[in-house]
């Protein structure tokens, strides 16, 4: 099993929506049982809520259906999973300074916009005091940034 781990800042906005996407590309391309995902906060402000209401809203306009309850992210998840994606450069600080204590970590992290060719290693934004909008625009990032990750790891494990 591949397992992959989306986190942001408080697994209320970016990351269930990546971890939505991306289960919608796991049962697109039939990977259930190959591949799996789950997100995470670096921030213990939102554990065992759903999805803001807004992140809700959105994605069910697109037709993704978000159930995730937000978690915090814990030291074995780094030896859980094969591959972090965070979505800004402050998740990225906060994961790798965490990970470069630990004894047990095979995670490969990456910025999840690493896979968004058209702005290349650029955070995804935070739209928690942002409008619809914002969120929309969170929605698109992430739906091409996840399709490339996808693509990504089809080639590196020859799926
Ligand atoms: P997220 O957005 O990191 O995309 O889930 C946020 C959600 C909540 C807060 C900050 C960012 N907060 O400060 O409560």
């Amino acid at each position: 099993m591949i397992k992959i781990l989306f986190v942001c800042l408080g697994n209320i906005c970016r990351s269930p929506l990546a971890e939505g996407h991306f289960l919608k590309l796991i049962i697109d391309n039939n990977f259930q049982g190959i591949i799996e995902c789950n997100s995470a906060g670096t921030a213990g402000y939102h554990i065992g809520q759903l999805a803001d209401p807004r992140t809700r809203a959105n994605a069910l306009s697109h037709g993704i259906h978000l159930t995730h309850k937000g978690r915090q992210l814990i030291e074995s998840d780094f030896n859980d999973f094969d591959y972090i994606l965070v979505m800004d450069d402050s998740n990225l600080a906060n994961v790798l300074n965490m990970q470069k204590d630990l004894e047990n970590s095979k995670a490969k992290v990456f910025k999840m916009r690493h896979f968004d060719y058209e702005h290349k290693d650029s955070d995804v934004p935070d739209p928690y005091y942002d409008s619809e909008k914002e969120f929309e625009d969170v929605y698109q990032i992430l739906k091409r940034s996840t399709y490339n990750f996808m693509e990504s790891l089809k080639n590196e494990h020859n799926l």
